[in-house]
């Protein structure tokens, strides 16, 4: 029998491209492909591109530059480029850097052994339609079942209707699509055989789920949520990432009802001025954000709450800045990302009066400062409570265990008799630089 060929995939950006990754690596598996972590050993190097902002997609550029060589060294080295970048500017790619033998766009993930096949016949090979199958259908029957750590990500939507007016997602990702709720749970109950206790439901606009459930209506995600909390041995479920506008109510209050239902939620909101969120077409005001939360928390007070935040939109003023901040003095986040704003080719704001980088640079200073305070205050007020954390690796020291907490916090406890993928009750001694330390109350299965 020959040897294994060996794949080496980096992935760049968000979550759903990790879910990506993995999924893409199972049906390369069908085709004799085994995973290796250096691009020196591979006969085929394939990035996961992230287009969201534009430093993201320079880096692939200079990325495949850094081939070179080993393509020189070895021509049979099969380079692949998928994702955002290469739904975007596929044939751009293959023109500016003829390294490339592939390129697939986020839908066409399934055809991709296929694409494999025509770049080793010496071919170009090029994909970037949006077929209607469910491509993570087809990859999953192709994957194997190995065993799994204890948290997934499992994406239930694809895509985005909102087109906020600096964002590529609604252009690269498509329009928004739901899987069906019979395939979203055949997917759960595999992963959680597999030994998997944990499901983060990925989608660009998670909450405006509406796949076709058994009875052949639609199902929002709270419905969703409630299916899967029936299923046996799964422990945890989140989901991220939500628009505020598709907060229903259900979903509200399934926070506050479904024990399985982790108590984090991230709600970006991107700005606090009610000028700029028009500007950003984002159809709701810093007010009604934050009667949102209110309903939230008056559902499960002790919910973390995430964001996220775009600086330096075009015209934004220092007034527009500062109502921001003072929308996350509001709020009080226990988590945030913060982006410098960056111009997307063929998004509406593209086009508009820019703020000054330099003026971007000490708006994006000051606004994670305030957000570091904030992190840094949750986290620290965990110390003296009882939390649930799912375990899932050895720590840095003999005898450690690391997990997560129900907020998302990294916990490590020092107790020999841990497993990865068990569930403990642990109560919080102390709060470090990046995670907390724990000390275990009960220990379940
Ligand atoms: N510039 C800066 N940040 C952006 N994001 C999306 N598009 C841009 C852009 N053009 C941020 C938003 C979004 C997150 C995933 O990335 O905050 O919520
Ligand atoms: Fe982009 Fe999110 Fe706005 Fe959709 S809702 S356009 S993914 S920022």
């Amino acid at each position: 029998m020959s040897e294994a060929k060996k794949l080496y995939i980096k992935t760049y950006g968000c979550q759903m491209n990790v879910y990506d990754s993995e999924r893409m690596a199972e049906a390369m598996g069908g085709a004799g492909y085994v995973e290796t972590d250096s691009p020196e050993d591979a006969d085929m190097i394939l990035l996961n591109t992230c287009h969201i902002r534009e430093k993201a997609a320079e880096k692939v550029y200079s990325e495949l530059g850094r081939f070179k060589g080993l393509k020189e060294a070895r021509p049979d080295l099969k380079i692949g480029v998928a994702g955002c970048v290469a739904q975007a500017e596929g044939e751009e790619i293959m023109r500016r850097q003829p390294l490339v033998d592939l390129v697939v766009g986020p839908q066409s993930y399934h055809r991709l052994p296929e694409l494999e096949a025509k770049a080793r016949d010496g071919a170009k090979a090029l994909d970037t339609e949006f077929p209607l199958d469910d491509k993570f259908d087809t990859l999953r029957k192709r994957g194997g079942k190995a065993k799994r750590g204890p948290t997934a990500f499992l994406t239930v939507q694809e895509g985005c209707d909102k087109f906020c007016a600096f964002c590529v997602v609604p252009y690269t990702r498509g329009a928004e699509v739901s899987r069906p709720v019979a395939r979203v749970l055949e997917e759960a109950r595999d992963l959680v055989e597999r030994g998997v206790r944990e499901i983060t439901l990925l989608g660009q606009n998670v909450n405006a789920y509406h796949g076709q459930g058994p009875d052949g209506r639609d199902w929002s995600l709270a419905q969703l949520i409630w299916e899967l909390d029936k299923v046996d041995g799964l422990e945890r479920i989140r989901f991220t990432t939500s628009h505020p506008n598709d907060m229903d109510d259900d979903l509200i209050e399934a926070h506050g009802t479904c024990a399985k239902l982790m108590p984090y939620l991230h709600l970006p909101v991107q700005s606090g001025s009610d000028r700029i969120l028009k500007r950003m077409n984002r159809s709701h005001t810093a007010e009604s954000y934050l009667r949102l939360i209110e309903k939230i928390r008056a559902a499960r007070p002790d919910i973390l709450m995430s964001g996220d935040f775009i600086v330096g939109f075009p015209e934004e003023t220092e007034q527009d800045f500062q109502d921001t901040l003072d929308l996350i003095e509001a709020v009080n986040y226990g988590y945030a990302y913060s982006f410098k704003y960056s111009t997307r080719p063929g998004t509406p704001a593209a086009e508009r009066d820019q703020v000054d980088e330099a003026v971007k640079t000490d708006r994006l200073h000051r606004l994670q400062a305030l957000i570091t305070r904030q992190q840094r205050a949750v986290q620290d007020a965990m110390v003296g409570r009882e939390v649930g954390v799912l375990f899932e690796k050895p720590g840095r020291l003999p005898g450690q265990m690391v997990g997560k907490s129900d907020y998302l916090h990294a916990v490590h406890v020092s107790d020999s008799n841990l497993q990865p993928g068990q569930l403990a009750r642990v109560e919080i001694v102390e709060s470090g630089a990046n995670s907390l330390a724990g000390r275990l109350v009960t220990a379940t299965a």
